[in-house]
């Protein structure tokens, strides 16, 4: 049975990713929210978009933007150091989680190459386990590099275990208006629930349906902090003492 969506609230929307998420949430037929930052920001959207304003490093600004939402994708993703990593990549999923007062459909933007240990990579899958942990029907989708992609580039492929580590465009290449696609599109796909993916594109066209793709994956195990194939290569007696209460804390909730 596909999940009913209503209500889909994009994280980072003004951002690269978070403008064609807003757009193909529309064209879906889902009130869509665009969360910003700056609300000078509103001009930025078509039509019909409802835009809110909060900052993704304040968990009570958020409280109006989630409230009533069925899915919410997040897109945000800061380009500076440790600690911008950890209030902006990491804080804004514990964030909205944290003031989330009803079940929603996630989906996640990371990166491709998350699970090779860098300051940033590291909050960004803190923030896929923090949405593992909180028992929500989720996609996470670890797009490779923003549209590097030549013309004939559109065939969408999905992969797991995170094995591609060079760091550079030879990972894998993107459009961002696909990624937007595949995030929007997992929303609604049972096919696409508790799966982590990488998403790049080889030659050829794109697919039309995305269930065969999400279909083929294997899904996380349930209460799993990785995603399946992923190397365990983060052990959890290792981390933070704040980063594991806010695991715990996110347990059960929903
Ligand atoms: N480029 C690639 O090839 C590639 C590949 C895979 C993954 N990624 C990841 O994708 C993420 C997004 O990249 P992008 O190019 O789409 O970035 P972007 O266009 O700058 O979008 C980032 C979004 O996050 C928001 N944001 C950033 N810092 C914030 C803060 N302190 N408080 C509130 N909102 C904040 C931005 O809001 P404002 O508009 O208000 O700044 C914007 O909406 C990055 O973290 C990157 O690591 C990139």
């Amino acid at each position: 049975m596909a999940n009913v969506m209503s209500t889909v609230l994009v994280v980072g929307a003004s951002g690269s990713i978070g403008r064609p998420a807003v757009a193909e949430s529309l064209g879906a037929g889902y009130e869509t929210r665009a969360l910003v930052r700056d609300e000078a920001q509103a001009d930025r959207f078509p039509e019909g978009t409802r835009v809110v304003v909060g900052d993704l490093t304040d968990a009570e600004t958020l409280r109006d933007a989630v409230r009533g939402v069925t899915g919410i994708v997040f897109t945000h993703g800061s380009h500076g150091g440790a600690q911008e990593a950890e209030a902006v990549d990491y804080g804004a999923v514990r964030n909205i989680l944290s003031v989330l007062d009803a079940p929603a459909r996630i989906a996640l933007m990371t990166a491709i190459g998350v699970t090779k240990h860098t300051p940033g990579h590291d909050w960004k899958r803190r923030g896929e386990r923090l949405v593992r942990a909180s028992g929500l029907p989720y996609t996470i989708v670890r797009p490779g590099w923003f549209d590097y992609n030549t013309p004939d580039q559109h065939r969408l492929v999905m992969l797991q275990g995170d094995t591609r580590w060079a760091s550079d465009p030879s990972d894998g290449v993107i459009a961002r208006t696909q990624i937007a696609q595949v995030l929007v599109g997992s929303l609604t796909s049972d096919a696409a629930t508790r799966k982590t993916l990488e998403l790049v594109a080889e030659n050829g066209p794109a697919q039309t349906d995305l269930d065969p793709l999400f279909a083929a994956l294997r899904a996380d195990p349930a209460g799993a902090l990785d995603g399946v194939l992923d190397r365990d290569n983060m052990p959890l007696d290792q981390e933070p003492a704040g980063v594991v209460a806010e695991l715990d804390a996110v347990r059960g909730r929903f």
